[in-house]
Parts: C-alpha cells; sequence; structure tokens
C-alpha cells in the first residue's frame, strides 16, 4: 500500500491557507455561515487538485445538510495514496463572525482506515496535556486528582498550572473544582482543537485542557497530539436524550469507553495542518496589506517525524486572483 509522504505535509498547508484566506474576508461581519462557506469552498477546491484518494471522515456534516466536504466525500485527484481525512475550515465560526481570535483552519490526515469514525457522537469529555505529563492522565479521576499529577509531573506547584476550558454552563462545577485546587482557569467562548494545541506544546501558557468539546474536533485534535507525544483522553459525554441514544446504539457497550489520541488515530503516521485566521497565542491570523500581501501563519505536524514546521507565507493578492483553488475576487476590498 502506498503510504502518504512527507511532501503531503506542504500540500496541506496550502489547503488550509486557502479556506483561512477565504475565511478572513469574513472577520468580524457577524455572519459565520459566509465565513464558512467561503472556506469550504476554498478547501475543497484546494484539496480536488491533490495526489491522493481521499475520503472525508469528518467533514461539514451528512450530505444532505452539507452540499460540500461532507463525510463520506472523495477528495483529491484519485491517485495513491488512499486517504483519510478530517476538515474544519472554519474551527471557531463564532470568534470568526465576532471578530475574536483564535479562529483557525485545522485538517489531518491519515492513511485509509487510520482514523475512528465517531458515527453520531457530537460530543466528547476531553483531557489534553503535553509530552512530559501524559502517563500522568486518567479522565475517570476528579479534576483535582489530574490536576495534582500534572502538577507533580511538570515539577510544578498545583497553582502554577493553567487549564483552557470551553466557557459553557456545563462547565460552571468543572471550573469551580479547578479553582478550588488553586489551578488558573483559562476560559474561552469557543476553539478547543487550539486549546489543545496549547496544552500539547510545552511553554504556551496553557498546560492542560479539560471539559467537553465537540468530537469532530477531537479527533482533528488527536492528531495533532499524537504528531506532538502529548497526552490526550476523551469519552463520549451526549449532551441530550437523543444523542446518548443513538451514541448508545452505534457503539454498544462500548459507547462511554475511555479513547487515547491513538484510538482517535490509529494509523502509525498523521498529519496535521493549521493556518490561523484571527491571531491566537499560538498562530497569527490572515493579515491584509495592499503592498505587501497578505500573510498567512500556519503550522504543519508529521507523526512519524514529530517535526513542527511554522510556515509564514506572503501571498500576492494580484497573482491570488488567478488562482482557481483561491476562488479571489481582484477587486475585492482589502479587510484591515
Ligand atoms: P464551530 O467552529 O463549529 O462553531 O466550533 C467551535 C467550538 O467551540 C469547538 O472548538 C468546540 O469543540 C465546540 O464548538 C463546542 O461546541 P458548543 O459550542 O456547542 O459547546
Amino acid at each position: 500500500m502506498h503510504e502518504p509522504q512527507g511532501h503531503l505535509a506542504l500540500d496541506l498547508v496550502r489547503v488550509t491557507e486557502s479556506a483561512a484566506l477565504a475565511a478572513a474576508q469574513f472577520m468580524g461581519t457577524g455572519d459565520k455561515n459566509a465565513g464558512d462557506g467561503a472556506a469550504v469552498d476554498a478547501m475543497r477546491a484546494a484539496l480536488r487538485d491533490l495526489t491522493m484518494a481521499g475520503t472525508v471522515i469528518i467533514g461539514e456534516g451528512e450530505k444532505d445538510n452539507a452540499p460540500m466536504l461532507y463525510a463520506g466525500e472523495n477528495v483529491g485527484n484519485g491517485a495513491p495514496p488512499a486517504v483519510d481525512i478530517a476538515v474544519d475550515p472554519v474551527e471557531g465560526t463564532n470568534l470568526l463572525a465576532l471578530g475574536r481570535g483564535n479562529a483557525i483552519s485545522v485538517i489531518a490526515l491519515t492513511v485509509r482506515d487510520g482514523m475512528w469514525n465517531p458515527g453520531p457522537s457530537l460530543y466528547m469529555k476531553k483531557l489534553v496535556v503535553d509530552k512530559r505529563a501524559r502517563s500522568a492522565i486518567d479522565i475517570t479521576l476528579p479534576p483535582a486528582e489530574n490536576l495534582r499529577r500534572i502538577a507533580a509531573a511538570l515539577n510544578r506547584p498545583v497553582e502554577k498550572l493553567t487549564v483552557f476550558v470551553l466557557d459553557k454552563p456545563r462547565h460552571a462545577e468543572l471550573i469551580r473544582r479547578i479553582r478550588q485546587v488553586g489551578a488558573r482557569v483559562s476560559l474561552q467562548t469557543d476553539g478547543d482543537v487550539a486549546g489543545a494545541l496549547q496544552a500539547a506544546i510545552p511553554g504556551t501558557g496553557v498546560d492542560v485542557l479539560m471539559g467537553i468539546g465537540g468530537t469532530p474536533e477531537a479527533v482533528i485534535t488527536a492528531a495533532a497530539v499524537k504528531a506532538l507525544g502529548g497526552g490526550m483522553q476523551v469519552q463520549c459525554a451526549p449532551q441530550s436524550d437523543a444523542e446518548l441514544a443513538r451514541v448508545k446504539a452505534a457503539f454498544g457497550a462500548a459507547w462511554d469507553a475511555i479513547r487515547t489520541e491513538c484510538d482517535l488515530i490509529t494509523a502509525k503516521d498523521a498529519f496535521f495542518a493549521a493556518t490561523g485566521i484571527t491571531d491566537g497565542p499560538l498562530l497569527e491570523g490572515v493579515h491584509f496589506d495592499r503592498d505587501m500581501g497578505v500573510t498567512t501563519h500556519s503550522m504543519v505536524i508529521r507523526a512519524k517525524t514529530g517535526t513542527i514546521r511554522h510556515i509564514k507565507a506572503v501571498h500576492q493578492y494580484s497573482k491570488l486572483a488567478r488562482l482557481d483553488a483561491l476562488d479571489y475576487q481582484p477587486d475585492a476590498e482589502f479587510v484591515g
């Protein structure tokens, strides 16, 4: 079987760059569907020319609800390697629409059948740390106990830990318990893929990600965590009776099994690429400058080598306009 080769990493960056460039034009417009739609179109067009027989495992939804990049859609030019793909053209649609930081465009890729299919699961409980604390965590333990163990693994007092948590009513008790043990909480409205990346990369100012977020985001995150050698544990956490019934029907008795990054990404090798749309602590957003061009900042990680590449690209607006993949309007006004 053909294995995905290293050069695919750079191809994937072009894909997330395309989506970020398209999405960024909708920054702060309040219209999250327009930004997401533009990113989906651009990402799909950019995927079309890649040398691969790709199947979308995590996409924008089911075929009938999502005309493009739906789960099961074939992407790429159809030539080997056969790969599975997980995409989120805009991770943080509200962040983008409201002009907040940390909206990113992301993609993960493995060899065919190398990625867990989440089926009907929409939400998961997540715990993510960097490689130093990977063997210290146990998602079945109370948050305080995990934080004590993580602090010991990082050789720091628990008061010096910062925990990324999504600012959702469902997390009120979790936040209370984290603060009770003395750790700090970084509360963010959206974007737990970026939060998990921060937790999995040492020295970012975030040490742990805790709480319930999207299942598709968990699978994409797992590719990055695996590549970084970090630690991740998740468990389906249905947020409605209907979701619970569907998850039980799909996974049977194992519906609430503890899964790690290696269960979500079973392939030995995996690629993860992300491009900033709005500015965040790890990735700068798309910056428009009429004279200098359009700047993007991306990160690509490969599990086999563990190499993290940061790629800053300056796109020439007038030339971009000629590239179909970016679907750019030559006369469009620059933002900013
Ligand atoms: P979208 O870009 O799809 O809106 O996802 C943003 C996000 O914050 C994810 O990072 C997170 O996993 C999920 O939403 C949480 O879902 P919810 O907002 O329904 O709690």
